[in-house]
């Protein structure tokens, strides 16, 4: 989401969360025991606003997590270059940005370092281009200057400051999901149609911008190499609100040493117990309406309410008997990315500029024209990949002599890449095992996410509360798929539940004062 700041720079304004207020605790209380599934931004959040917020209400409150992993993150994790703890690289959700209030505040309160944009530079390789296979149909040199706004000004005319305000509106609706009254949201569906998001959910991108009277060459050649470089998908096919996401780039931020460092720390101020490599296999509901949460290894334990925040489709859980509701198996991505390292430059030659010539940091793509997708959801198209971008620089501790400076490259793609792929891009000969400590490529990574949802057009949304004390967060991925938004799920959740015993508490201290009047009136007796 970093890509496009250079089209859009709006000050969007900060939003304030209602505070919460104190009450006393109550001692006798037993805790309440949860369980939370997934230590991700979603299980993570959850944990850490249900510890502030029993605490504010006075519930005594017992966190556990289970993750399968061996690490907190979920799909925002780092992995090292050269297995040197010097050079971690994310691997996943890499960049937040200025309106994602709870990253932005969490990394605050954390003190965690904000991670400089130190991308190792050919000299005066322009930043961007946007790459259709054939030819670059844009390249940006990055500046802000009056020469780069002329240029897109003559190629795309008013539609960037279209889209600009179209983006700004768009995120001050979804900004009112954080406060009150909006906050907390018992349903997706209602809160998305009352802040008056469900049109922008309910039709493709394409159809938004061109409702909007944004069409032609922007929304094809910039619009969609966002869409593509962020979710994968083409124009015909996302929904307008995840559009509008990939075009809300400012203020793109990351957390030195990996994002994942937010939600470790968001586990650790929980206070809750961790267990790292222990994957939940069943989930039974008793006849008490407690939970038995059972491990892969066997070992099990109850609760009074249980987060699952993992897409269920991917945890091989049994949830024992069926909950009232369960969500709908729904169509991910599968990602290739590709992390390597290397000494060479991107080829020009392999992109079609003449050998002085430079490529861009970030090869976005787009379709060439009159190209389409259809609705085909491994649109990579002509071009064969979404993105190749400079992400770092590091010294390679295994060449000789060692320490060599290289470039660390990611390469998003709908499927494998193999050395033949490497070999074209370097415009060398990569070997099939690929890595060599003093070869072209001197370590690669590569991974297949389910990354995120197809986004297609959507207006309805999986239910929250799947059943009484079962809670599922990952319903959000359809709506929007980022770190924040699993985030924002979490804590909307941690406040439904807690929400939850305060009205019971209030009910059972109804119950009791009117038991004490009745008993207060009668004899006991006349009363059995
Ligand atoms: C390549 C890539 C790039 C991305 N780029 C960005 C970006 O730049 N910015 C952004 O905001 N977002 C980005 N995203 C999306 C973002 O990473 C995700 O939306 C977000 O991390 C999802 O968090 P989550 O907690 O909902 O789910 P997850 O991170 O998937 O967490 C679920 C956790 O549950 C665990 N789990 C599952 N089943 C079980 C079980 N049975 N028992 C125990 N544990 C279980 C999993 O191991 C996992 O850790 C990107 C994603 C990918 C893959
Ligand atoms: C973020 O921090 C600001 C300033 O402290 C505060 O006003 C706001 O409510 C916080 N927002 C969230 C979502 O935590
Ligand atoms: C998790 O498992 C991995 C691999 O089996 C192991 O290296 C690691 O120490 C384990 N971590 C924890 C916290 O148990
Ligand atoms: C925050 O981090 C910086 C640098 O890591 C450190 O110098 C500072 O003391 C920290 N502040 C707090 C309040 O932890």
């Amino acid at each position: 989401m970093r890509y496009l700041h250079v089209f859009t720079n709006a000050l969007l304004p900060l939003s304030c969360a209602a505070l919460h207020n104190g009450a006393p605790s109550d001692n006798s209380m037993p805790p309440k025991r949860v369980a939370i599934i997934g230590a991700g931004a979603g299980g993570s959040s959850a944990a850490y606003h249900l510890s502030l917020d029993s605490t504010s209400s006075g519930h005594p409150t017992e966190i556990t997590v289970y993750e399968r992993e061996a690490h907190i993150g979920g799909r925002t994790t780092t992995v090292n270059a050269w297995n040197d703890p010097h050079t971690p690289i994310e691997l996943g959700g890499s960049i937040f940005v200025e309106v994602n209030h709870i990253l932005v505040n969490a990394s605050r309160e954390f003190n965690l370092s904000i991670a400089s944009e130190d991308r190792p530079k050919p000299a005066d390789a322009p930043e961007l281009g946007v790459w259709n296979g054939k030819e670059f149909v844009v390249i940006t040199s990055g500046g802000d200057g009056w020469w780069e706004k002329a240029k897109l000004l003559w190629r795309y005319g008013l539609a960037p400051i279209k889209v600009n305000s179209l983006m700004k509106s768009t995120v001050g609706k979804f900004l009112q999901m954080y406060e009150e009254p909006m906050f907390p949201w018992q349903s997706l569906g209602d809160v998305v149609e009352k802040v008056g998001l469900l049109e922008t959910t309910g039709k493709t991108g394409e159809q938004l911008l061109e409702e909007n009277g944004i069409g032609g060459l922007f929304a094809e050649e910039i619009v969609q190499a966002s869409t593509r470089v962020n979710y994968a998908q083409n124009l015909p096919l996302i929904h307008g609100l995840e559009t509008m996401v990939c075009m809300a780039a400012n203020g793109a931020m990351a957390v030195e040493g990996g994002n994942w460092k937010i939600f470790a720390h968001m586990i650790e101020k929980s206070g809750a117990t961790l267990h790292l490599n222990t994957s939940v296999s069943q989930i039974s509901k008793q006849f008490d309406g407690t939970y038995t949460v059972t491990t892969s290894s066997g070992k099990s334990a109850t609760y009074d309410e249980v987060i699952l925040a993992a897409p269920l489709q991917f945890t091989s859980l049994v949830i024992d008997p069926s909950p009232r509701h369960v969500p709908d198996e729904i169509p991910y991505v599968g990602l290739h990315v590709t992390l390597f390292a290397s000494p060479h430059k991107i080829s020009p030659e392999a992109f079609g500029l003449k050998a002085s010539e430079l490529v861009p940091q970030f090869v976005l793509t787009t379709l060439p024209p009159n190209e389409k997708p259809g609705t085909d959801p491994n649109g990579a198209g002509s071009p064969g990949f979404f993105s190749i971008s400079i992400v770092s620089g590091g010294l390679n501790p295994h060449s000789t002599p060692s320490n060599r400076p290289e470039t660390i490259y990611k390469i998003f793609s709908p499927h494998a890449i193999d050395s033949s792929f490497l070999s074209k891009i370097l415009n060398v000969d990569v070997p099939d095992k690929e890595v060599e400590d003093d070869g072209p490529v001197t370590w690669i990574h590569h991974k297949l996410w389910h990354s995120y949802p197809y986004e297609y057009p959507r207006v309805t949304f999986e239910e929250i509360k799947l059943d009484d004390g079962l809670w599922y967060t990952s319903g959000i991925e359809s709506f929007i798929s980022t770190m924040e938004t699993s985030a924002l799920m979490g804590k909307n959740v941690a406040r439904l539940v807690v929400e939850g015993w305060e009205g019971r508490r209030r009910e059972e201290g109804q119950v009791f004062e009117g038991l004490k009047e009745q008993m207060g009136q009668k004899p006991l007796k006349a009363k059995l």
